[in-house]
C-alpha cells in the first residue's frame, strides 16, 4: 500500500476563493441575460472557468472599443492602472476582485515613487500581476527575474538608475522565497539606499514551505493544478528539486503512466487556483487504484 501525505494548505488561497465566491454570487443574481465579463480568465484553472462560463461569465481580453457600459470583473491578479481608468471613463460597472495583497503592492509602489524611490519588481514582467504592479510605478520602474538580471541591473539600465538611486523593492506575490532572498541580497550590495518591502503572499510561502517539507520525505510528489498557473508551476519546481520523482497533474488522465512502488510515500500539493473538487478526485483515484 502507498502512503499519501497532502499539504495542509493545498488549493484555493484567500484571494482566489474571494474572487470565485463573488463571481458566483454576481452570476446568480444577474438580471435577465445581461452578461458579466472577466478581463482574462478569473483564475488559472480551466475546470473552474468552464463552470463559470456555463453560468454566464464571458472571458474576454481588454478591448477599449468594446468595453463601454459593461459589467466587468477584475481578477485577483489586478490590472494595469491605465486600463482601470479607461474602464471607469467608459462607464463600465467594475467589480474589483484584485486580491487585497496585490492592491497593497500597488499602493506601496505608488507611494514610494511619490517619495522619490525608483521601484524594482522581482518577478516575471509578462505575468499580469507584475504588469499591473509596474503600471502603478510607471515610468520609475523595472523588473528583475533572476540573479543574473539582478547583478546586471545597473549596467542594463544606465539611463535610469545608478548606485546612488533610492530603490524600493517589491516582489510578485507568488515568487519563490529562497530565490527572492538571493536577488534581494544582490541588489542590497549594488545600491546605497534600498527599501525592501516584504510582499510575497503568506499563503504562497506557507504552501511552498509545506511542499518543500513533504517533498523532502516523499518518494513521489504529485502537484495538482493547471499548467497555466505560475504558482502551481513553482510548486512543481520546488517538488522536483526536493524529490527524485515529481509529476504535474492537471487531471485524472495525467496519472495514467505513473507507477507507485509498494509502500511508496506519495506527497501531494496543489496551487492556489486548484479547486478542492479536483484535489479530492485525484486523491480518491490514487487511493482506490494504487
Ligand atoms: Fe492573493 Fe496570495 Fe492568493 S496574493 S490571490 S491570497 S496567492
Amino acid at each position: 500500500m502507498i502512503k499519501i501525505t497532502k499539504t495542509e494548505h493545498a488549493g484555493f488561497c484567500f484571494g482566489v476563493e474571494r474572487a470565485i465566491d463573488r463571481c458566483n454570487a454576481e452570476l446568480d443574481n444577474r438580471m435577465g441575460a445581461n452578461p458579466i465579463y472577466s478581463l482574462g480568465p478569473l483564475i488559472h484553472n480551466e475546470l473552474v472557468i468552464a463552470d463559470l462560463e456555463k453560468k454566464g461569465l464571458i472571458v474576454k481580453d481588454y478591448d477599449k472599443d468594446f468595453f463601454h457600459n459593461k459589467k466587468v470583473l477584475i481578477r485577483s491578479h489586478g490590472i494595469k492602472k491605465n486600463i482601470m481608468e479607461e474602464l471607469v471613463d467608459n462607464g463600465n460597472e467594475i467589480i474589483d476582485l484584485t486580491c487585497p495583497f496585490v492592491k497593497r503592492i500597488h499602493n506601496i509602489v505608488a507611494e514610494d515613487v511619490k517619495n522619490g524611490y525608483f521601484v524594482i519588481v522581482i518577478g516575471d514582467k509578462t505575468h499580469p500581476e507584475v504588469e499591473g504592479i509596474m503600471s502603478y510605478a510607471f515610468p520609475y520602474v523595472i523588473s528583475v527575474l533572476n540573479e543574473d538580471e539582478a547583478r546586471a541591473v545597473i549596467d542594463d539600465n544606465k539611463d535610469k538608475i545608478s548606485a546612488g538611486t533610492m530603490v524600493s523593492i517589491v516582489s510578485q506575490t507568488t515568487f519563490d522565497e529562497t530565490k527572492n532572498k538571493k536577488i534581494v541580497d544582490i541588489l542590497a550590495n549594488l545600491f546605497y539606499n534600498i527599501k525592501v518591502n516584504d510582499t510575497i503572499c503568506n499563503a504562497t510561502s506557507i504552501r511552498q514551505k509545506e511542499t518543500r517539507d513533504i517533498a523532502s520525505i516523499s518518494d513521489v510528489m504529485l502537484i495538482i493544478g493547471s499548467k497555466n498557473s505560475s504558482n502551481t508551476k513553482k510548486l512543481y519546481d520546488i517538488a522536483k528539486s526536493f524529490c527524485k520523482e515529481a509529476y504535474f497533474i492537471s487531471d485524472i488522465n495525467d496519472l495514467q503512466n505513473i507507477k507507485f512502488d509498494e509502500g511508496a510515500r506519495v506527497g501531494v500539493s496543489a496551487g492556489a487556483s486548484t479547486p478542492k473538487k479536483l484535489i479530492e478526485e485525484i486523491l480518491n483515484h490514487v487511493r482506490t487504484n494504487f
